[in-house]
C-alpha cells in the first residue's frame, strides 16, 4: 500500500510532538490551577496553535480512569479516536494520532473508525497501538484480561486483521486464536488509499520486538543519551535485518522560560511544591513504584527533562536528535499557554541547530 507524504515522513527531520493534550493534567501529578483540563473549545485551540507554529503531530493517552488524589491526573480524557478525528478536521498539516488499546477495541470496528478519521484529516492520521493495559481500567470492561505474555500475539492479530480490511477489495475472512471474522468490509477506504503511520507504546522486550517486525515506530520512555544510542541501533538494526525501516520516538517535558532560573523554579512550584502527593501514592500502589520514580512521574512521566531558556531547551532536543531518536512527544503544564513560545522560540532555534 502506498506510504503518504505527511510531517513525519522526512528522516533528516527531528519531529516534535505534542503527548498526553488529551487527558486532564498531561504528563503531571500536579495541583496548580492553571494545570491542564482539556475541553472541547480549548483542545480545538491547542490543535490549530500547534498546527500553525511548525508542530509535527499530536499523540493522545489512551485512558479511561485516572489516578485519584486531589486531581484525578488523566481521570478526564478525551476518547482517542474521536479527539482525533475532531482535530482532524479542523487542522491542515499535522499528523494527529490515536491511542487504541488492542483488547478492548475490535478490529472491525477500529478499522472503520480510523478510515473514517483519516477521510476528515486527507490522510494525517496516525496509530499508536498499546498492547498492554492497567488492570483497573480493564476491570472497567468485564475484565477479560489475557495472560501477560499473549498480549503482543493478540495484538499482531489485530493489526493482521486491521490492515486486511484496509487493503483488500473483496470481504474479508479471518480465523486466528483471538478473532474470527467473516465477511468483513471497511467502507470508508483510508484516504488516497495510503495507510497511516503506525507506532507501537511500550517497553518490553516483547514490545520490542513487535515494533521491529510490525510497526513504522517503537514510542518509549528513555532519559539517557547512552542508552537512547544503544536503543537505537538495537532497534535500526534488528529492522534492518528484516529489511524494514523503525524509528524510535521518545517522551520529554518542557519548562522554558526566558530565564533558566525562572524554569527550574517553576519546575520546582508545580512538581515538587504543589504536586498531588496523593496521586503519586495512588499510582505508586498500582506500580510498586519507589519514590524517585514517582516524582520523575509526577514532573513528566518519565520524559526527558527540558528545562530552562530556549536556548537550553534546543540543546536538550539537538541532544536527543544527536542520539539518533526520530522525534519526541512533549508534555507541557498548561500546552495552550505554553506552546506559542515554545513554537516561536525553540523551533528556530532548532533549525538554526540543523536537526529540522
Ligand atoms: C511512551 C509510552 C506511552 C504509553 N502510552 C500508553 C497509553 O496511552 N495508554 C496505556 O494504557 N498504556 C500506555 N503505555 C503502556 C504500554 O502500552 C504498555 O502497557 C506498558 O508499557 C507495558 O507493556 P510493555 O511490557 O511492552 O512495556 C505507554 C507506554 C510507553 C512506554
Amino acid at each position: 500500500m502506498k506510504r503518504p507524504t505527511h510531517t513525519l515522513s522526512d528522516p533528516e527531520r527531528f519531529k516534535i510532538g505534542l503527548f498526553g493534550a488529551n487527558c486532564s493534567s498531561g504528563l503531571t501529578m500536579t495541583t496548580v490551577p492553571e494545570r491542564w483540563i482539556p475541553d472541547g473549545d480549548n483542545t480545538l485551540a491547542l490543535a490549530q496553535v500547534a498546527d500553525a507554529g511548525g508542530i509535527d503531530f499530536l499523540l493522545p493517552i489512551a485512558r479511561w480512569r485516572g489516578y485519584g488524589g486531589r486531581t484525578d491526573p488523566n481521570g478526564y480524557s478525551f476518547e482517542t479516536l474521536a479527539w482525533a478525528t475532531g482535530i482532524l478536521a479542523v487542522t491542515r498539516r499535522i499528523t494527529v494520532f490515536a491511542t487504541v488499546h488492542v483488547s478492548l477495541v475490535h478490529p472491525v470496528l477500529a478499522a472503520k473508525q480510523m478510515a473514517t478519521a483519516d477521510q476528515f484529516g486527507h490522510g494525517r492520521l496516525g496509530l499508536n497501538i498499546v498492547c498492554g493495559w492497567n488492570p483497573e481500567e480493564f476491570a472497567m470492561f468485564g475484565g477479560n484480561q489475557r495472560p501477560e505474555s499473549e498480549r503482543y500475539a493478540q495484538g499482531r492479530e489485530w493489526i493482521t486483521v486491521v490492515r486486511q480490511l484496509w487493503r483488500s477489495q473483496d470481504l474479508v475472512d479471518f480465523e486466528g486464536k483471538y478473532y474470527t471474522i467473516r465477511g468483513a468490509r471497511c467502507t470508508p477506504r483510508l484516504y488516497q488509499g495510503t495507510e497511516p503511520i503506525l507506532m507501537n507504546a511500550g517497553r518490553s522486550a516483547e514490545g520490542r520486538q513487535f515494533a521491529v517486525e510490525v510497526v513504522d515506530c517503537l514510542f518509549t520512555s528513555v532519559r539517557n543519551p547512552d542508552d537512547a544510542k544503544a536503543l537505537v541501533a538495537d532497534i535500526r538494526g534488528r529492522a534492518r535485518a528484516l529489511g524494514r525501516e523503525v524509528d524510535v520516538y521518545t517522551t520529554g517535558y518542557v519548562v522554558c522560560r526566558p530565564t533558566r532560573r525562572e524554569a527550574e523554579e517553576y519546575l520546582h512550584y508545580y512538581a515538587v511544591e504543589n504536586r498531588d502527593e496523593e496521586a503519586m501514592a495512588q499510582r505508586g500502589r498500582l506500580r510498586n513504584e519507589d519514590a524517585e520514580s514517582l516524582a520523575a512521574w509526577a514532573a513528566g512521566h518519565h520524559g526527558w527533562p527540558l528545562i530552562g531558556t530556549p536556548d537550553d531547551v534546543a540543546q536538550g532536543l539537538a541532544q536527543i536528535a544527536s542520539t539518533g531518536i526520530a522525534g519526541v512527544a512533549l508534555g507541557l503544564v498548561n500546552y495552550l499557554n505554553e506552546l506559542p513560545y515554545f513554537c516561536q522560540e525553540v523551533l528556530p532555534r532548532l533549525q538554526r541547530l540543523g536537526i529540522r
